[in-house]
């Protein structure tokens, strides 16, 4: 499969999603969308709770497919590609992190970093470099024989920025990464995953609720009724934004 550098990491094309109800009146959540997400850029994404964040990311990953519109990725259109091709050029391509996580309690933390390549037909052994090495970058290197489960949310949320990154995907996707941690471990996963995207060229899409996280992305894109708008960066008037 030849993908281009050159094409934006994610454009979505006149995209619109609605939800089938149990009142048989769908529900229109995303209308029309269009927009392309330029290859490393780094882009927050806010909005109602409801207003459809989630779902925007889920149609950009290909996990959800919209209702009519195009989703592409490094220019390969999602709905022209059979569902192994798309499967695989999720996984080759695409980190995800997730609010709550998602790991697997009872494993250890470098089981946890090596599933992706345990569950694709890749040699994990191959990749204990790898996971030593994002594990010294996330100073968790001493806790990897650990079962996840004796870890603190912080460093769960850290376990999980390694597994979406051990294939060296070109786009993370993170909806509330910091949703379920403290102020102090919000701001330490968050600068880490903004370092990490910037270090290593990747294109980074999250959704936070934070005004003060969003402002670090290069740009801020607000959802609202359907629709999503370039939400002015408040930087250079309130100074809030960090060095
Ligand atoms: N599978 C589904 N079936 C029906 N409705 C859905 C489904 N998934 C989401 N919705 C509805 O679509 C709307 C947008 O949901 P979404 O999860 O994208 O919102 P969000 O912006 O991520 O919200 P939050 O900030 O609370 O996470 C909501 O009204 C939700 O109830
Ligand atoms: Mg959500």
């Amino acid at each position: 499969m030849s993908l281009s550098e050159q094409q934006p990491a994610l454009t979505f094309e006149h995209v619109s999603k609605l939800y089938e109800t149990a009142e048989s009146e769908a529900r229109s959540v995303l209308d029309d969308l269009s927009f392309r997400v330029e290859t490393g850029r780094t882009v927050a994404i806010v909005g109602r709770s409801g207003s459809g964040k989630s779902t925007l990311l889920n149609l950009a990953s290909g996990i959800d497919v919209p209702t009519t519109g195009e989703v592409s990725l490094f220019g390969q259109t999602l709905s022209a590609l059979s569902d192994e091709a798309r499967t695989l050029l999720r996984r080759d391509r695409v980190g995800l992190i997730f609010q709550f996580f998602h790991l697997i309690q009872h494993l250890s933390v470098r089981d946890n970093i090596a599933l992706p390549a345990m569950i694709s037909d890749e040699k994990p052994k191959a990749f204990d470099n790898r996971v030593d090495r994002l594990l010294d970058r996330v100073g968790l290197l001493d806790r990897a024989g650990d079962p996840v489960q004796k870890l603190s949310g912080g460093e769960m949320q850290r376990v999980a920025i390694c597994r979406a990154l051990l294939m060296d995907p070109k786009l993370l996707l993170a909806d509330e990464p910091t949703g379920n941690l403290d102020d102090e471990n919000g701001d330490r996963v968050m600068e880490l995953m903004l370092s990490l995207a910037r270090e290593e060229g990747m294109t980074l899409v999250y959704v936070t609720h934070s005004r003060e996280f969003a402002e670090l992305a290069d740009d801020v894109w607000e959802i609202h009724g359907g629709r999503i708008e370039h939400s002015v960066k408040r930087t250079a008037q309130s100074g809030t934004a960090k060095p």
